[in-house]
């Protein structure tokens, strides 16, 4: 029993001990009113010391993206800073590349405000805003997948298609404090009233855990956003888009957006890979488009079509798909673009099949949801 006793003890004792240096360091150390000075002194605020440079700035409604919620888990929370506020912290550095390091870059959410410090950020963050919503409907689309509606109550959101937002989860049994991780909107910028989103859930996740058994219609829950640069390019050259599982939500905005705008001229070439027909999601819908936008695509592969389904479409791995259309169907005489949204491991391999058929690196546009 000691195996398992002693992992448990030196948790509890690292986690008393954590908490004691926060509350001393909260008494013992006063920071006093300090200055953040952002883009060259265009916006200074004054607060108290003592707290992340990620939640000094949310307190006065400057959001740094943060799709971890500031657990120094996302990466994604970077700016650089350009006064000294010491050297890199070891959680840090696994973030960063080498040219990062040297321009001073550093995740907001480790780097303690303690004195005035200088920033810069990207102009795009003083257009985020903090959205009271309300949960307007909640669905399964599939077995682990729900599509979440929430009103925005009067207000508006403006945003590129492809964009995210991070949805922040109140306290509950799983979590003391709020936390926040991201997610794509899958409504279209037309509807700028409503934020949709499609959250799978991740057995044992905190956020997801939250959605699927305590987020309730008409519960109020606040939103950040847009964030994020995924998008389509402003080129003319065949789009060739893949997705599995919530990776669907970046792309039904874009197709959808496209559709709305006219933009219809365009090549593009969706494919969905699933495990089951239990694992598809608007199929309904993306069959619907494909008839009736004669550049559309939309190609559903499943790796193992369950006996009796009567599946017609395509079977195998997605990325044998993939490879198998691009040598066949999509012409390569005309420039093609990737768009890939989905986990780490899926985006590497299809990568790897659209360079082998000879779309550039820098052709390849990726919305990674690690
Ligand atoms: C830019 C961006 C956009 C995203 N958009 C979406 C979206 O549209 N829909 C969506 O469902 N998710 C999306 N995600 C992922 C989402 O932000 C959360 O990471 C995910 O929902 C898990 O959160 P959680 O709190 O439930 O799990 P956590 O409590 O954070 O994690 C629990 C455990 O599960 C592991 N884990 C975390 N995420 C996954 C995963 N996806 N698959 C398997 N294991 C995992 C963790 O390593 C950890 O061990 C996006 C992420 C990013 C960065
Ligand atoms: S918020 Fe995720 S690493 Fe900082």
């Amino acid at each position: 029993m000691n195996f398992l006793i002693a992992p448990v003890v030196v948790a509890v004792i690292a986690g008393v001990l954590a908490a004691a240096i926060s509350i001393v360091d909260k008494i013992v150390n006063n920071y006093g009113p300090v200055n953040i000075s952002i883009n060259g002194g265009e916006k200074i605020v004054t607060l108290n010391g003592g707290d992340s440079l990620l939640s000094s700035l949310a307190s006065q409604e400057i959001f740094i993206p943060s799709a971890c919620g500031g657990r120094g888990s996302c990466g994604a929370c970077k700016c650089q800073v350009t006064s000294d506020v010491g050297v890199h912290l070891p959680t840090e550095l696994p973030y960063l590349s080498k040219e990062e390091i040297e321009k001073n870059i550093r995740l907001t959410c480790q780097v303690k405000v303690k004195a005035d410090i200088d920033i810069i950020i990207p102009e795009d963050l003083f257009n985020v805003k903090k959205f009271k919503s309300r949960v307007k409907s909640i669905r399964d689309v599939t077995h682990d997948i729900k599509e979440v509606i929430f009103d925005l109550q009067g207000e508006e959101i403006n945003f590129q298609a492809g964009r995210y937002v991070q949805l922040v989860v109140p306290p509950y049994d799983k979590i003391k404090g709020t936390t926040q991780r991201a997610y794509s909107m899958s409504s279209k910028p037309g509807d700028k009233g409503v934020i949709e989103v499609l959250i799978r859930l991740v057995p044992g996740g905190i956020a997801t855990t939250w959605v699927h058994t305590r987020l309730k219609e008409g519960m109020e829950v606040e939103l950040i956003g847009p964030f994020g640069d995924f998008e389509r390019s402003e080129t003319d050259a065949a789009m060739v888009c893949i997705a599995g599982g919530s990776g669907m939500a970046p792309f039904k905005s874009i197709l959808y957006d496209m559709f709305e705008k006219g933009d219809l001229d365009r090549e593009v070439w969706y494919f969905f890979g699933a495990r089951t027909t239990k694992d598809i999601l608007y199929m309904k819908e993306m069959m619907e488009l494909d008839a009736k936008w004669e550049n559309f695509h939309f190609i559903p592969a499943l790796s193992e079509p369950e006996e009796g389904s009567n599946w017609s479409g395509e079977t195998g791995m997605i990325t044998d798909v993939l490879d198998n259309y691009l040598k066949t169907k999509i012409d390569s005489g005309k420039a093609r673009e990737g768009y890939l949204c989905g986990s780490p491991g899926m985006i590497g391999a299809c990568n790897n099949v659209l360079t082998a058929n000879d779309i550039p690196l820098d052709k390849i546009y990726y919305d990674n949801f690690a």
